[in-house]
């Protein structure tokens, strides 16, 4: 089990320290959440930020795409030297090709699931997919509450495929052992994390998340 920081909630003016501190905690890949204000209504950062952030940080940067039409940002970001980018299915238009060229660019590829979006979505994509991201939130926005049914969600997943799972959303020291039990392998957490001394509270999340 690994958790990771999503910067949408930390000091975009101070970010490599504030990845620092996460790391400091355990922290094993960072998450980075880009938004167009158009598939979600909220405008985050771009390739531009994390062609900064690689050379910053030692940890692999996942990227979590809220765009509509990616398809111009991705080589962007594997030009930046990104680790991993996900996609919403309902972003894309033709997520074979998307997936392919994520991987063609030497990153892993992964599909972002929205909270009623189902898993049965994914059936005839898992060949192509390195990762699986389920949203436990409505994309757009951290701070937001945990979706209690993702943990059902995360076994019908796992019945599926034997794919690692990253659930993204409302995780903290308490929801953190609730998707771990149910099978989750990657926990990403934002405000919960950035709420006080990130390496304190990005440890006690990771923690709570082994003990389930
Ligand atoms: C939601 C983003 C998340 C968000 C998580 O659109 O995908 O990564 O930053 O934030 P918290 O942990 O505060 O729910
Ligand atoms: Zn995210």
């Amino acid at each position: 089990m690994v958790g990771g920081p999503s910067i949408l909630a930390a000091d975009f003016a101070n970010l490599a320290e504030d990845v620092r501190r996460a790391r400091d905690g355990g922290a094993g890949f960072v998450h980075f959440d880009a938004m167009d204000n158009h598939y979600v209504p909220n405008l985050s950062i771009g390739p531009l930020v994390a062609a900064s952030l690689v050379p910053r940080t030692d940890l692999p940067v996942d990227v979590h795409l809220m765009v509509d039409n990616p398809d111009n940002l991705i080589p962007m970001f594997l030009d930046a030297g990104v680790a991993s980018i996900s996609v919403h299915p309902e972003a894309v238009t033709h997520l074979h090709r998307v997936l392919g060229m994520i991987r063609a660019g030497g990153a892993e590829a992964g599909v972002a699931l929205n909270p009623t979006t189902p898993p049965e979505t994914l059936e005839w994509a898992l060949p192509y997919l390195d990762y699986v991201l389920l949203l436990s939130v409505n994309p757009g926005f951290g701070g937001q509450t945990f979706i209690p049914e993702t943990t059902e969600k995360i076994r019908r997943l796992r019945e599926m495929t034997d794919l690692p799972i990253a659930v993204d959303g409302g995780i903290n020291a308490q929801t953190a052992p609730l998707v771990v039990e149910a099978g989750a392998r990657a926990l990403v957490a934002g405000s919960a994390v950035y709420k006080g001394d990130p390496a304190t509270e990005m440890r006690k999340i990771i923690e709570s998340g082994r003990r389930a």
